[in-house]
């Protein structure tokens, strides 16, 4: 089969490699006919996630149809139509069996916070992931779901993560009747956070980026206010000067560990390695948020430390919630908010690309050239 394929740092490329095999009597083996490159690949593209090791397969987020199942596996069969939550989890242990699939206690012998997930790196299991035409997906009959036949491939791809984790943002945020909603970062997490929040009761929603064309369409998509913190001295205090001088009630973070804005800040994470990710964002979020209010953490970071603002978060007595979303707990309200017509999640998808030009993909959503705001990768056999 055609592979995506780490190199090293801004390498990627498209190998030959075996179609995988069944390895435990519940995994299935799914034809991928959609994945998309998500915020969270560049930071395994940008050399980030420790222990990402050449000649693995990226990619969390993907649809396809079964072709293959193992002899227990009973909710699926050969020519289902399936979306598939970026957790590998079991179902079964003390976390699942509490809803927390990202923090799945038997899937990752690497690392004791994160579960598995599909595609990043070992430190997140060492999983192949679904850029690519054939994807192992284990626990075939925990996570993956047959696609309602209502329901578009490509609303159905965003279902796996990226809509799934800005609605989880939101909803950590404990949003009340007529919250002020600050979202941070106006990508693919921040834009769905931003429409999820007024489905939660918002009064007013704002999103700060510096990329126009990504604050554009969170006004056109999100119905949003929107801030280019490049055009302020200090964002932080353009946001409490927007709010009354006491600062948002609930602020999310949906920009995480490749923040912008700061330069120390950056060299010091993205480039020297001596942070697990650079907090501005985080730092800005717990800045800008009014005492006693909710910071949201959707952005990612590494395992190791960050200079994040702890005592300022502390003597403001914010709460702070965060996790990787646990996908599929989300999807009976999101597939009734699409169904409805309350949430269109493909209207974000900017770039349809080819399998064999995913390094292309990667270049671009990277260098956030061409107005990229998510692309969607097609295999040659889907195409
Ligand atoms: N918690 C989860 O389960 C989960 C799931 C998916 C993605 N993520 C993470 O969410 C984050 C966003 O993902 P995405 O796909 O939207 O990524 P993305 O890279 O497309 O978007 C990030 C946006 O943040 C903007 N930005 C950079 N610095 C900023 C700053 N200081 N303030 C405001 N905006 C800033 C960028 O210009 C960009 O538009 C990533 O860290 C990703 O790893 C987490
Ligand atoms: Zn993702
Ligand atoms: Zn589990």
């Amino acid at each position: 089969m055609r592979a995506m394929v780490y190199r090293g740092p801004y390498k990627v490329r498209v190998e030959e490699k075996d179609i995988p095999p069944i390895e435990h009597p519940n995994d299935a083996i799914v034809a991928v006919q959609l994945a998309a490159i998500c915020g969270s690949d560049l930071h395994l593209y940008h050399g980030m996630m420790p222990d990402t090791r050449v000649g693995m397969t990226f990619g969390h987020e993907f649809i396809g149809v079964v072709h293959e199942v193992g002899p227990s596996v009973q909710n699926l069969k050969p020519g289902d139509r399936v979306m598939v939550p970026f957790n590998i989890y079991c179902g079964s242990c003390y976390f699942c069996a509490r809803g927390l699939y990202s923090n799945c206690h038997n899937v990752n012998p690497n690392a004791t916070a994160v579960g598995g997930i599909y595609g990043y790196s070992h430190t997140c299991g060492g999983y192949d992931g679904g850029q690519a035409e054939f994807v192992r997906v284990p626990f075939a009959d925990v996570g993956p779901a047959v696609i309602p036949d209502w329901m578009s491939d490509e609303d159905a791809l965003m279902c796996t993560d990226a809509l799934a984790t800005g609605y989880f943002g939101a909803q950590l945020g404990d949003i009340a009747e007529g919250d002020v909603v600050v979202v941070f970062g106006a990508g693919p997490v921040g834009l769905y956070a931003a429409a999820s929040s007024w489905l939660m009761g918002a009064g007013r929603v704002i999103v700060v980026d510096y990329l126009d064309y990504r604050l554009e369409k969170a006004r056109t998509f999100a119905n949003a206010e929107i801030v280019n913190f490049a055009e302020y001295d200090d964002i932080v205090v353009e946001m409490k000067t927007t709010t009354g001088g006491l600062g948002a009630d609930v602020v999310i973070d949906a920009v995480g560990a490749e923040a912008d804005g700061n330069l120390l800040q950056h060299v010091t994470s993205a480039k020297l390695k001596m942070q697990g990710g650079s907090p501005i964002a985080l730092n800005w979020a717990i800045d800008s948020v009014r005492k006693g209010g909710t910071v949201s953490v959707m952005g990612a970071y590494g395992p190791m430390f960050s200079a994040v603002k702890f005592g300022d978060a502390m003597n403001k007595g914010l709460t702070l919630r965060m996790n990787q979303c646990p996908v599929k707990r989300q999807w009976p309200r999101l597939f009734s908010h699409i169904q409805n017509g309350y949430l269109k999640p493909s209207d974000i998808v900017t770039h349809r690309i080819p399998l064999d030009h995913i390094a292309e993909g990667y270049h671009i959503f990277s260098g956030k050239l061409d107005n990229c705001i998510k692309p969607v990768i097609v295999p040659s056999a889907a195409a």
